[in-house]
């Protein structure tokens, strides 16, 4: 049920210069979402009557993310005044009628859970506070605005880093850039905020003292949880939000039933999905829409991207992208699987094996160093080692077609587009050019023919030919008829 007296303004219009980028900060990714859509995610889930996201830097490329990730989200443009007050003054223009609590939140704090926004906001209704600022007690504070309460304890301001006095920079209650305002009680201060201060930026934070002289209460609350507090301002930042996230994720599925046996190398995409009794060995990504079934195993050393693994598949040392894999299905050590890869049940695609647009039905086998593109395999098949399907003759990619229950023999070259019939055989080396009918053998590599003594002839004097001579003249002195006693 959507809360009538909420609106929410997402913070993203900022350059985030200290990430060095050219791409916008909100718009760097952890745990499989860009920051901006963490946030937007989290504050779907308090049902507001609005959500207002405010954008100027690279404006364009942030809109089609918000746009996408929520597409009832509202954009505001920010002008030239820089400064997160100047971004919320210019939201609540677009909030005009509305008369409810304003929830500001920062699109570059991505770790925060709607748990805690929720608290937040009934500790603000519930306290009457014409503010309520959402703050933590961290260790290192620096770069963060600090918290200064009176001798009551009550809040009376927060200062800014680069503004700080020393003994307020000592303070390590921060401001986690996160507040819930009566939005009359905003309105009527922002007017007031100048930009009088070490960045000539109109802060959000200075209606914090302005609402304390008039006799407004805010109160700040601190976080249960200081490391959601997290704001990304660099990129050493990005990978510690990184970090926490990706822990909180491996948490929950391990809670739900999955063995992840090292969580600091696997790293999970808040949008995969595993079931229980899923086994997780060292250093694998499991990435975007990637779903793992029942009973499978995945790793070590393996990367998914955007798969489905079956129920009770292996696959190990693999690196898979939109490839379905399935149920009782084996892949890897060391297999590379491309695009449009789909491997039936209990299917084999082995060591040193490549795939890409291929169908390999149930039961067959891919095992050894192969190349199989934009080819169909049947059920029951088995291909030697080294088969390569040639799919391109330099202007269009063609189809190899195998049927049920083929066999082939080792380190085979099917030249697309060509079809293999149900049952038929290969032999070793060949390169199948034409259609082979079911049930048929096909043989491309002529008859063996050996020329003795070649090598002494044609190589006198190498060490190839003094070995060869000895074999030789011992081969023929063992075919010689032993001498008869009479
Ligand atoms: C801000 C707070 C600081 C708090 C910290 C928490 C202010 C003045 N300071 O500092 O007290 O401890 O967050 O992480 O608010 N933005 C705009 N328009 C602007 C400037 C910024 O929309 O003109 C957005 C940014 O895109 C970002 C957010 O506001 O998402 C915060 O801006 P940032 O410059 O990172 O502020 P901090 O210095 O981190
Ligand atoms: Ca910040």
């Amino acid at each position: 049920m959507t809360d009538n007296q909420l609106a929410i303004v997402i913070l993203a219009a900022g350059q985030g210069t200290r990430m060095k980028s050219s791409l916008p900060k909100v718009l760097h990714r952890i745990g499989g979402r860009s920051l901006v859509g963490h946030v937007l995610d989290t504050a779907a889930r308090l049902h507001p009557a609005d959500t207002v996201v405010v954008v100027r830097h690279e404006r364009d490329l942030v809109v089609a993310e918000v746009t996408d990730a929520s597409p009832t989200a509202r954009i505001v443009d920010q002008d030239e005044t820089p400064g997160t007050g100047r971004a919320v003054q210019q939201a609540l223009e677009a909030l005009a009628g509305f008369g409810g609590d304003v929830l500001v939140l920062s699109g570059d704090v991505p770790l925060l859970e709607a748990s805690t926004l929720a608290e937040l906001l009934n500790a603000h209704r519930g306290s009457g506070a014409a503010a309520t600022v959402l703050s933590a007690t961290v260790d290192d504070p620096h770069g963060y605005g600090r918290v200064v309460r009176g001798a009551d304890g009550g809040v009376q301001r927060i200062v800014e880093q680069k503004d700080a006095a020393a003994h307020e920079a000592a303070i390590c209650e921060i401001n986690a850039g996160v507040y819930v305002f009566r939005i009359d009680a905003l309105r009527a201060e922002l007017p007031a905020v100048g930009t009088d201060n070490a960045q000539g930026e109109m802060y959000l934070t200075d209606v914090v003292a302005l609402l304390c002289a008039r006799h407004e209460p805010v109160q700040a609350l601190p976080a249960p949880d200081a490391a959601a507090a997290l704001g990304v301002n660099d990129r050493v930042q990005l990978s510690e939000a990184a970090r926490v996230l990706n822990a909180r994720t491996v948490r929950r599925w391990q809670l739900d039933g999955a063995t992840i046996m090292d969580p600091a190398t696997t790293w999970i995409d808040v949008t995969a999905t595993l079931a229980p009794d899923v086994t997780v060995l060292p250093n694998t990504h499991i990435l975007r829409a990637t779903t793992v079934a029942e009973g499978a195993v995945v790793g070590p050393d393996t990367s998914l991207v955007d798969c489905e693994v079956g129920e009770r598949a292996v696959v190990r040392r693999t690196d898979a992208t939109l490839a379905v894999i399935g149920a009782d299905a084996n892949v890897g050590p060391f297999a590379y699987l491309r695009p449009g890869t789909q491997l039936a049940d209990g299917g084999k695609i082995g060591t040193f094996v490549e795939t890409k647009n291929a169908t390999i039905g149930a039961g067959s086998k891919v095992p050894h160093l192969s190349y199989i593109g934009d080819t169909t395999i049947g059920r029951g098949v088995n291909l030697g080692a080294g088969a390569i399907t040639a799919n391109y003759d330099d202007l269009t990619k063609h189809r190899t077609e195998i049927g049920d229950e083929v066999h082939t023999g080792s380190h085979n070259v099917f030249v697309a587009p060509v079809r293999i019939g149900d049952g038929a055989k290969t032999g070793a080396g060949a390169v199948v050019r034409k259609d082979v009918p079911a049930g048929a053998l096909a043989l491309s590599v002529a008859p063996q023919r050996n020329i003795e003594g070649w090598v002494e002839k044609n190589r006198p004097g190498t060490k190839a030919a003094d070995v060869a001579a000895r074999a030789r003249s011992a081969q023929k002195a063992g075919d010689e008829p032993q001498g008869q006693e009479g």
